[in-house]
C-alpha cells in the first residue's frame, strides 16, 4: 500500500468527487429520518494543505486553490466552497470530513481504512463524534459486514479505491454489485480515475451485464483522454441517484471545469449509462 491521500488532498479529482458527494448529501438529509453513510475507503478524514505531503505534489494547487474566493456561482458549488472554508485556512476535507461536517445526531457514519497510519489519524480526528465510527479494516469486505444498515432504512456507500492494483475497475464493479444487493434502497457512489476511455467501457459494460439498472455516470476531463500516462480527468458513477441530481451534477461541474481547465480542451457529461 504506497497510497497516501494528503499527496492529492484537495487537487480537481477531489473537488469534482466531493461536490457531488455534498450534493448527494442534501438531498438525504432534507428528510427527518437517519441515514447511514458507509465510506469505504476513508483516508485521513481532513487534510492540512501546508504539510510535507501536499507541498511535494502541489495538486491542491490547481484544485481548492484556485478558489481563494467563493465566486458567484450556482448553490452546489457555493455550499461546497463554504464547507471547505468553514475549516480554516490551508484546511481541506477528506470524505470523511466532509460527511460529517453535515451529519444530524439520527444520522451514522461508518469509515473503512486500510492503511493504519491514516486510520490512526482518522479515529483521532473523530474521537469525540459520537455517529462516526473508524475500523481499521478492508473496505470491500466491509460491505458485507455493514449493509444492509441497522435501523436505518436509508443511506450511501461510497467508495473511492486509490487504483493502485490493475484489477481495481473489476473490483469496484463486482462491489457496487453487492452494495445493490444487499441493500437495494441505497445510493452508490464509486470514484474512479481516467486515463484513456478503454477502461471506463469496458467498467460501464461490466455494469450493465450485470443487470444492474439507475446507473448515472458524472465525469470530468481536463483533457481529451489520449495520453494514458496522465489523469486526465475522473468519474463518479452514481447507482440510484436522487431526484433531479443529474440536473445538478451538470450546474455543479459546468461550474468547476472553467476553473479547474481553463484552456478550454475539458468536458463535462452526465449520462444514464443504464434507466431505472
Ligand atoms: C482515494 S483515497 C480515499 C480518499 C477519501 N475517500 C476522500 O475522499 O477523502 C483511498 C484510500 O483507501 C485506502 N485503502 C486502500 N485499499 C483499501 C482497502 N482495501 N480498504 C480500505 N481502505 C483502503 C488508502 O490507504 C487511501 O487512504
Amino acid at each position: 500500500m504506497n497510497y497516501r491521500h494528503a499527496y492529492h488532498a484537495g487537487n480537481f479529482a477531489d473537488m469534482m468527487k466531493h461536490g457531488l458527494l455534498l450534493v448527494i448529501l442534501r438531498h438525504l438529509l432534507r428528510k427527518p429520518a437517519g441515514f447511514l453513510v458507509l465510506d469505504t475507503h476513508s483516508g485521513c478524514g481532513t487534510y492540512d494543505l501546508d504539510s510535507v505531503e501536499a507541498r511535494k505534489t502541489g495538486e491542491w494547487r490547481d484544485g481548492i486553490g484556485r478558489f481563494d474566493t467563493i465566486p458567484e456561482g450556482p448553490v452546489e458549488l457555493v455550499d461546497y466552497l463554504h464547507s471547505i472554508q468553514a475549516l480554516g485556512p490551508m484546511r481541506y476535507p477528506g470524505s470523511p470530513g466532509l460527511i460529517a461536517s453535515v451529519l444530524r445526531e439520527q444520522d451514522r457514519l461508518i469509515c473503512c481504512e486500510l492503511h493504519p497510519e491514516d486510520a490512526t489519524i482518522l479515529r483521532h480526528n473523530f474521537r469525540r463524534k459520537d455517529q462516526v465510527a473508524v475500523h481499521e479494516r478492508d473496505g470491500y469486505t466491509a460491505l458485507k459486514a455493514f449493509l444492509p444498515p441497522r435501523n436505518l432504512k436509508r443511506g450511501l456507500i461510497l467508495i473511492d479505491p486509490p487504483f493502485e492494483k490493475t484489477d481495481e475497475f473489476d473490483t469496484l464493479a463486482e462491489a457496487i454489485r453487492t452494495s445493490r444487493k444487499l441493500f437495494p434502497m441505497g445510493i452508490v457512489a464509486a470514484w474512479y480515475p481516467i486515463k484513456h476511455r478503454a477502461p471506463v467501457r469496458q467498467f460501464h459494460d461490466t455494469l450493465r451485464d450485470a443487470g444492474l439498472r439507475d446507473l448515472l455516470d458524472c465525469s470530468l476531463l481536463l483533457r481529451s483522454p489520449t495520453d494514458p500516462s496522465r489523469l486526465n480527468g475522473c468519474g463518479l458513477l452514481v447507482a440510484s441517484p436522487p431526484y433531479h441530481f443529474d440536473e445538478q451534477a451538470k450546474t455543479l461541474l459546468d461550474a468547476l471545469l472553467p476553473i479547474l481547465a481553463p484552456d478550454g480542451e475539458g468536458s463535462v457529461e452526465i449520462r444514464q449509462i443504464v434507466e431505472e
